[in-house]
């Protein structure tokens, strides 16, 4: 898969090590920033990742910041966008199966790396069940449709 990948400075350690192992795997990586530890404002970041998902220009996406709570609130303002914060084995493998996640969001500062990498894993390998789900998810593209036509 092609999946674009961002952060704030809370994330870019964990960023670097999720691209590793997306590379190892044979994904194509494409990195939108932040790469230092200098302060930046996650809703930038978060507004790359999901616009290229959102205009297909990336398969998926993977979004960090210091809970996720900020990048997963602005990552569903996009159309097609369903950013799930994952913290456990068990919602990563949720996010995949019942919600079609296209976009994976995880916490630097509340969860640990190496859970945080078992969820990635779990994210990349699972896939969507579809039917009753498919159905749920038309909806919500159904109120995409209302809210951003007003
Ligand atoms: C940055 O300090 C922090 O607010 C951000 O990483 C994130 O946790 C926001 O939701």
């Amino acid at each position: 898969m092609k999946i674009s990948i961002g952060c704030d400075h809370a994330g870019p350690e964990l960023k670097n090590k999720v691209m590793a192992i997306l590379k190892e795997r044979g994904h194509e990586c494409v990195d939108l920033g932040t790469s230092g530890p200098g302060s930046v404002d996650y809703p930038d970041f978060g507004k790359a990742v999901a616009s290229s998902v959102s205009k297909g220009e990336t398969d998926r996406g993977i979004l960090i910041c210091g809970t996720g709570i900020g990048m997963s609130i602005v990552a569903n303002k996009f159309q097609n966008i369903r950013a799930t914060l994952c913290y456990d084995i068990f919602t990563a493998r949720m996010s995949r199966l019942h919600n079609d996640s296209n976009i994976l969001v995880l916490g630097s500062r509340t969860t640990e790396t190496g859970l945080a990498l078992s969820i990635l894993d779990i994210w990349l390998n699972t896939d969507f069940e579809g039917g009753r789900h498919q159905d749920r998810l038309n909806k919500i593209s159904e109120m995409e449709k209302v809210i951003c036509n007003g």
